[in-house]
């Protein structure tokens, strides 16, 4: 028997100016898309921000339903619309925000597990890592692989 370990590593920024300005202005579109959530039974707002390594930028926002299941999260509302817009690009990164009683969040909203299994997935197809912006009004936190937040990844049916 052995005793195993596994540890990640992250950057946490004070402000959004402690940030590189593609990943400030990722950030920014991700608060920005917060505005277009449709959310009347939750009131959470969230905003995702793709950059593809065309140089696009897309957006997505959670989308509710009054058949719960058939809502979706901001970050997959995203990926999804990348991937079907533009299948050949890598998602370099992706940011999350969230705003609720229309405040951005102060400590980040962290993507839920299926998100982060659909992020593995893209980061899988295209052979390079996606990084990972999750944005509070008082902490900015950065990942640099899926992997970091999803240890022991699925990827077992090849
Ligand atoms: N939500 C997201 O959009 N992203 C996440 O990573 C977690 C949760 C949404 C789903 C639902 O519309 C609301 O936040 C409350 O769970």
């Amino acid at each position: 028997m052995t005793d195993k370990k596994i540890s990640i590593s992250y950057i946490e920024y004070d402000c959004p100016e402690q940030m590189s300005g593609p990943d400030r202005k990722l950030a920014e579109a991700a608060v920005k898309a917060a505005g277009n959530a449709y959310t009347p039974y939750s009131h959470f707002n969230v905003g995702a921000a793709v950059r593809l390594s065309n140089g696009e930028i897309v957006t997505g926002a959670n989308q509710e339903n009054m058949a719960f299941p058939s809502g979706l999260c901001a970050e997959r509302t995203a990926m999804f619309y990348a991937a079907a817009h533009y299948p050949d690009a890598a998602m370099e990164a992706i940011a999350i925000a969230a705003i609720q009683n229309g405040k951005l969040c102060p400590i980040p909203a962290t993507p839920c597990g299926a998100c982060r299994q659909v992020m593995a997935e893209y980061q899988s197809r295209s052979g390079r890592p996606m990084e990972i912006i999750m944005a509070g009004a008082e902490k900015i936190w950065k990942f640099s692989k899926v992997d970091d937040i999803l240890p022991l990844i699925f990827d077992s049916l090849k």
